[in-house]
């Protein structure tokens, strides 16, 4: 079946989209995922969140991956690079956000898909993420073929402040 979606890395970030990729934070955050940002997350917060994200994007810091079906943005994931000078083949995994709209149809799958391949086209060979331990996103790296390497119990806050743990991941891209 054809996606209803189209990926494709954002290299500069206009209004229109720090508006879209302000909703799709802002349902998630709604939708109970934690990903740094408490409930009611306001449109001025996660809107200011994207515009210092789309400074990385323009100093080259982060890769953006941004998915867009017939409403705008309905996925995201990032890659930063802006990591210590003794880590240059390294990136961390960020802010893999899919709309509610869009779940369960495989976009996060391809959104991994495409992360991993445009950090072997910036030459890295090694990825860490960490995801809410028993939530959809631990899942979906186990899936994937991301390795575990652990829990750190009480890790972060839950949107509506009850504590979750973090698992620890990465892939290897040389293998
Ligand atoms: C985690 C998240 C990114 C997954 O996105 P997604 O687009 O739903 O991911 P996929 O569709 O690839 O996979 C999700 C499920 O749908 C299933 N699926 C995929 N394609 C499907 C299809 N065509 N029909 C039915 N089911 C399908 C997958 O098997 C998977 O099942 P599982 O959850 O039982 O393992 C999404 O839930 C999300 O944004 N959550 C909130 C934010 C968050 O927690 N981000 C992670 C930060 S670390």
């Amino acid at each position: 079946m054809t996606p209803s979606w189209t990926l494709r890395r954002l290299q500069t970030v206009d209004d229109d989209q720090i508006d879209g990729l302000a909703s799709v934070l802002i349902d998630c955050v709604e939708g109970g995922a934690s990903v740094s940002f408490m409930h009611p997350l306001t449109r001025e917060r996660a809107a200011a969140f994207w515009r210092t994200v789309a400074r990385g994007v323009a100093a080259g810091e982060r890769a953006l991956i941004v998915a867009e079906d017939a409403d705008g943005i309905c996925g995201t994931v990032q890659l930063i690079f802006d990591l210590p000078e003794n880590q240059p083949h390294r990136g961390d995994l960020a802010k893999m956000l899919v709309h509610r709209r869009a779940r369960r149809q495989g976009l996060g799958a391809a959104l991994m898909k495409a992360a991993e391949a445009t950090a072997r086209e910036c030459g890295k060979t090694l990825l860490v993420l960490d995801a809410v331990t028993g939530g959809d996103a631990e899942r979906l790296y186990a899936r994937l073929g991301w390795v575990r390497v652990g829990v750190i119990p009480g890790y972060a806050l839950m949107p509506r402040g009850e504590l979750c743990s973090t698992t620890v991941f990465y892939r290897n891209l040389a293998s």
